[in-house]
């Protein structure tokens, strides 16, 4: 076990951690080859329960869903579920992953603009599933006139301005005719409950939009509901733990978990202070959950210079690294190898390219440190929309190891082969 590599944010500048957790990584590159994702285990657990404190201490009936979208790692998903975090799930195929890790369907919320087949079963067992447009609610009238024995719940994904810059297509537009027409149909059924509402809108993380948020949920609720629900789903879009580094790019202040559950959880304590029943708060963190706890390891395999322009090539690329790396510059570490002392190293800004042929596969732009060949550069906070955004593009996917609480490395995905990527198709001559 190394205590370096556990404690975290690795990117240290103190020279007596910096060489032990240098000799580390090299030991795993050594090991395990590269490019490999690494899972920090203990940290993104401590995250878990920090988010559920800050909500927990302010309205206590909160439950967090992991979005399996964002990285559905078996591993993780059953670390969440062993935590008590419930999973949200967007296709049958994410819906699929969380009955197999034993979720009961009651466990599971089942989201998506276009759900499939075992969204009925879902529902018929139980589960909860958030409504997205007014053909899925005739879907599911026709669904409860099949199974007119079952007692079917379903909420409904609430679209409202609250703030984000654009208009957002998912869920039904609060207030419209579509939404009235909506909630009819559903309550003229005599075996549907209308039992909670859900908003996501993604690009608006700032508090404000938060406010305006839980402000339109809890006025449904108040105008079409009754005022009594099982749950109320925020959904995500909240920033999560990060590196300083990373901090900054997003502006002055960036909200903490106390910020977002004082505005979310004290709207929500305070509407319901006089009920009986407190209605399930639930968000759906991803890459709040995940983002910062995995880290991606690539060794330089080439520099080159072109008419005064600086290319690093590595052995992974952007599709590893994820969304984050095309709009703000990652958190990094540079090992040097004991191999890396070679005439060719780079001098000045430089640009880490990937290895797919893409003119853009780029990892990292006007990089500052120089890096010689075979050294290793280690990517943070490459967690969200990477392992499951990676496409068989030109190679498969790499490795993931785990630092896993006890201290000691497991391998949780392994490195992708030529059939996994081949075997769906015909290779034989017809
Ligand atoms: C419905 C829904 N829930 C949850 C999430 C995850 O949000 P975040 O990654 O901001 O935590 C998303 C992401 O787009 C989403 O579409």
């Amino acid at each position: 076990m190394n205590k370096y590599l556990l404690d975290f944010p690795f990117y240290t500048k103190d020279p007596d951690t910096k060489s032990a957790l240098d000799s580390e990584i090299l030991r795993l590159v050594h090991d395990y080859g590269t490019p490999f994702y690494l899972f920090h285990e203990k940290d993104f657990c401590e995250n878990f329960q920090s988010l559920c404190d800050s909500f927990r201490a302010v309205y206590d009936n909160y439950i967090p869903s992991y979005s399996y979208k964002t990285n559905y790692t078996p591993y993780i998903c059953n670390l969440v579920k062993q935590m008590g975090g419930y999973a949200e799930v967007v296709s049958d195929m994410e819906y699929t992953l969380a009955k197999r890790l034993g979720y009961p369907d009651s466990q599971i919320i089942y989201n998506g603009p276009c759900k499939g087949r075992c969204m009925e079963e879902h529902i018929l067992n139980g589960g909860i599933s958030n409504i997205d447009s007014e053909d899925e609610a005739l879907r599911v009238v026709e669904i409860s006139r099949i199974h007119s024995n079952k007692i079917i719940r379903v909420g409904i994904r609430v679209n409202m301005d609250i703030g984000a810059g654009y208009i957002s297509r998912f869920g039904l537009e609060k207030d419209s005719e579509s939404f009235r027409r909506t909630i009819d149909c559903l309550k003229a059924c005599g075996n549907v409950v209308l039992s909670g509402v859900h908003c996501h809108i993604s690009r608006a993380r700032g508090l404000e939009a938060w406010q305006n948020r839980i402000d339109g949920l809890l006025d449904v609720i108040s105008n079409y509901f009754d005022g009594a629900v099982d749950y109320v789903d925020v959904g995500s879009g909240m920033f999560g733990q990060m590196d300083p580094s990373l901090a900054i790019q997003f502006g002055d202040h960036v909200p903490t978990y106390d910020d977002y559950a004082r505005v979310v959880a004290g709207t929500m304590a305070q509407f319901f202070s006089g009920s009986e029943k407190k209605p399930i708060l639930f968000s759906e963190p991803g890459t709040t959950l995940i983002s910062k706890f995995i880290s991606l390891a690539t060794r330089v395999d080439n520099i080159k210079s072109i008419r005064g322009k600086q290319f690093v090539t590595v052995d992974s690329c952007y599709y590893n690294a994820g969304e984050i790396c095309k709009f703000k510059e990652v958190p990094y570490r540079v090992v040097h190898s004991a191999g890396s002392v070679n005439a060719n190293y780079s001098s000045g800004i430089t640009d880490i390219m990937g290895y797919t042929c893409l003119e853009q596969d780029c990892l990292y732009h006007d990089f500052k440190e120089p890096v010689s060949v075979s050294d290793i550069l280690l990517f943070g906070n490459v967690g969200g929309y990477s392992i499951v955004s990676k496409p068989p593009f030109i190679q498969p996917d790499c490795q993931m190891l785990c630092y896993s609480q006890d201290g000691t490395i497991k391998v949780i995905k392994r490195a992708e082969t030529f059939d996994d990527v081949f075997n769906t198709f015909i290779t034989e001559k017809q």
